[in-house]
């Protein structure tokens, strides 16, 4: 039985404000204002970001009391993002996480948002152990191993871009808007994966780089426009699939090189990536051919969310962990 039954969870690092209360195991609300003041920038702006999460912030927390049904006396600690991410967006939650714990006596728990991510898995899965995670957000690609609960080993990553900056940066040369996953996803869903060949990345052992697609898109495109002015918006679908079809290739054979070195019980998805409809259905097509249990968290737990802030929270707990109210919180 879970010591410490009600948690509310704060994620402020990026653009999403997101509040989440946890008991027992079970999210009863998971809120989430987004920012759609950066689409027309192209990507975050942190002045922008900082000055939204100022104004979501309580109305989003407010929220997620409501709708759960629990009083703030009910709570028996706050967990909150403290890092990695925007410093001016962290500082948010973090002051708010802070004020709350110190004026409701109750722990604050300083949660480090990629192992958020990871916790995710657990919200609706029973996981099996040993575990191979691939970790794929704006700003991170990963392969983690995880021998047991508590104890995590980065076995791979990128060398230059993360997976969702090759999506982003894509985009932006496709005139598509950012964040750019979710507009390929779509995209690419009416277009032929096999219409035109990107070149997957030379890398040694498990790492990733995503740098040398992005640039052969761009060049790509640049050639192909010599000739039809039109060609992006001619071919958009057809480009969008057979890009996106070789990132997640290019993600894909190293997760088999894992399984091959490390003999999994499971393998878990996760990252605002993850969201991709692509690479989770080839993700569990790879799992179910080789045995192994696939853990992929609902659309709404892939992206940057508070529910998950509050389970890697209430783990952290269990173990004993909490954070002093001097703690700041981190960029990096
Ligand atoms: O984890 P996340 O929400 O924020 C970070 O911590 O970075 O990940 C955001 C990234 C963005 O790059 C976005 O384009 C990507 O996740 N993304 C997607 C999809 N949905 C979100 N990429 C591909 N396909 C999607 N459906
Ligand atoms: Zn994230």
């Amino acid at each position: 039985m879970y010591r410490y039954s009600t948690i509310l969870g704060i994620e402020s690092s990026c653009d999403d404000t997101s509040a989440a209360v946890w008991q027992n195991g079970k999210i009863l609300a998971n809120e989430t204002a987004g920012q759609p003041v950066h689409e027309a920038w192209g990507g975050v702006v942190p002045e922008l970001a900082s000055r939204a999460h100022q104004s979501h912030i309580l109305p989003v927390i407010q929220h997620a009391l409501n709708r759960a049904g629990i009083g703030l006396e009910q709570l028996d600690a706050i967990a909150c993002t403290q890092g990695p991410g925007l410093m001016g967006s962290l500082m948010v939650g973090w002051n708010t996480a802070k004020g709350l714990a110190l004026a409701l006596q109750k722990p604050l728990i300083g949660v480090h948002h990629l192992q958020a991510h990871v916790a995710a898995l657990h919200l609706e899965h029973e996981v099996k152990f040993p575990l191979l995670t691939l970790l794929v957000s704006g700003g991170h690609t990963q392969l983690l191993w995880i021998p047991e609960p508590g104890r995590m080993q980065i076995v791979g990553e990128s060398q230059d871009d993360a997976a969702g900056e090759a999506f982003d940066k894509a985009a932006k040369l496709l005139n598509l808007g950012y964040p750019g996953g979710p507009h390929i996803d779509r995209l690419a869903s009416g277009g032929d994966p096999k219409a035109f060949s990107f070149p997957d990345s030379q890398t040694p052992d498990l790492g990733f780089s995503f740098s040398g697609i992005k640039t052969s898109l761009l060049y790509f495109l640049r050639e192909a426009q010599k000739e039809n002015p039109q060609f992006a918006q001619d071919r958009l679908a057809d480009i969008c699939a057979s890009y996106q079809g070789q990132v997640v290739s290019s993600l894909l054979k190293r997760v088999k090189k894992a399984i091959q070195l490390y003999q999994p019980a499971s393998m878990g998805l996760v990252g605002g990536v993850s969201a991709n409809s692509e690479l989770r259905r080839r993700f569990t097509e790879l799992g179910i051919s080789k045995q192994i249990q696939v853990c992929i968290p609902s659309f709404t737990y892939c992206t940057d969310n508070a529910a998950m802030i509050a389970q890697a929270g209430s783990m952290q707990l269990e173990q004993g962990e909490s954070t002093p109210l001097s703690a700041l919180p981190f960029a990096r």
